[in-house]
């Protein structure tokens, strides 16, 4: 299964993975073989890319490190509460925070801790990739996928159960203080102005003085919305703190959240590749993060997610049909291809992980020259 963007689709392809808005509803179900109107009506929904399965091996299916059910029903409590809020805020203000954190935040925190538990119960699950995301629900999205690698940064750091819930509630609140900013600065297609900036930063102070007046929430759960922008060498903000000054568990969330963001699809671009932006992260911003946690998302997430399809050092091709936490970059894979492009008669399997005379050259884009021609005429027929 691969990421192709929309403008990319053709009909033919097969979606690999059910395509759901944030309610959950399911807008195209896994397996449905795409028409050009389903094609259109995905443009006109706004969703910038869908996963499809690669025809050369449809049994390779993306591990999930957390059940959609689970993944749907956070997302679903955390847009229900983020609306509820709006209207607290637009109609009673801050004294009514503490009956919408009983009512509404609670919740948020149950589905939080279903999360939790899914983690714990696969200790060698790594993070492939995010949910597809429509430009309108990209922070709810985000503040999910976000929640998921904190925690699982959470779990190689050692903490205890209780402190992965204060962490991954944290991570899904991180940018709540964007109910107050006006949506007109938070979708602006293009460059922001120096005080549109300077709106957006207060996200972080708005989101501590709300989850400060709800109450029963911890202390660490409002210092995650407070100081996720601050950066480990300073020149962060909201008060530029440096080092241990920030809170741990905002330091996490300011790594999963970079990363995230660095990889997903936005309006004016494509999403990096997961190997693209940890090299971004490692070689051109590394101070901006605490070194330790760094580490710990290089351990959590896959350099070449199941599905991808790669060209080996032998100049097969080959597809990666499984990672093992801490042997990222040497997945398992399996050859269709030989060097000169004819089809293997029967595909076999290398452990990179084991055989260290094969090793990954490059990894192939969106659309991977496999699909051509033999699909193309199949994608012709349908037509
Ligand atoms: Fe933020």
């Amino acid at each position: 299964m691969y990421r192709v963007s929309v403008s990319a689709l053709k009909p033919g392809m097969r979606i690999g993975r059910s395509v759901v808005d944030v309610t959950g509803r399911i807008l195209l179900t896994a397996g449905t073989v795409l028409k050009p109107s389903y094609i259109q009506y995905l443009k006109q929904r706004g969703i910038p890319a869908v996963y499809v399965i690669n025809e050369l091996a449809p049994d390779v299916s993306l591990p999930e490190v957390v059940s959609p059910e689970t993944r749907t029903r956070l997302a679903a409590e955390l847009n229900r509460a983020v609306a509820e809020l709006r209207e607290v805020m637009a109609t009673r203000g801050t004294a009514s925070l503490r009956s919408w954190a009983n009512a509404q935040l609670s919740r948020v925190r149950e589905a939080v801790a279903g999360v939790v538990d899914e983690i714990l119960r696969q200790p060698q699950a790594v993070f492939h990739l995010q949910e597809i995301r429509t430009h309108d629900d990209y922070t709810l999205q985000h503040s999910v996928d976000v929640c998921i690698l904190s925690v699982l940064i959470g779990v190689s750091l050692g903490y205890d159960e209780r402190q992965l819930r204060d962490l991954g509630l944290g991570a899904v609140l991180h940018d709540i203080g964007k109910v107050t900013i006006p949506e007109a600065i938070l979708k602006k297609p293009g460059p922001l102005t120096a005080e549109e900036r300077a709106e957006i930063q207060k996200h972080t102070t708005r989101g501590f003085e709300i989850l400060m007046h709800c109450g029963e929430f911890s202390f660490h759960v409002a210092h995650v919305a407070y100081q996720h922008h601050e950066r480990w060498c300073g020149g962060g903000y909201p008060r530029g703190l440096k080092g241990p000054e920030i809170h741990e568990l905002a330091r996490v969330v300011a790594v999963a959240d970079v990363y995230d963001a660095m990889t997903s699809d936005r309006v004016y671009r494509p999403g990096y590749p997961p190997e693209r932006a940890l090299r971004n992260m490692l070689e051109v911003v590394p101070d901006w993060f605490d070194p330790r946690v760094l580490a710990a998302l290089v351990e959590n997430v896959a350099i070449y997610p199941v599905g991808t399809l790669v060209e080996l050092n032998t100049g097969e091709t080959a597809v990666v049909t499984g990672v093992v936490k801490g042997q990222a970059a040497r997945p398992r894979v399996r050859v269709l291809r030989d060097p000169a492009g004819r089809p293997v008669r029967e595909p076999w399997e290398v452990d990179l992980a084991a055989d260290p005379t094969y090793w990954i050259v490059r990894t192939f884009a969106e659309v991977p020259p496999a699909l051509a021609p033999e699909l193309q005429e199949a994608v012709g027929m349908m037509d």
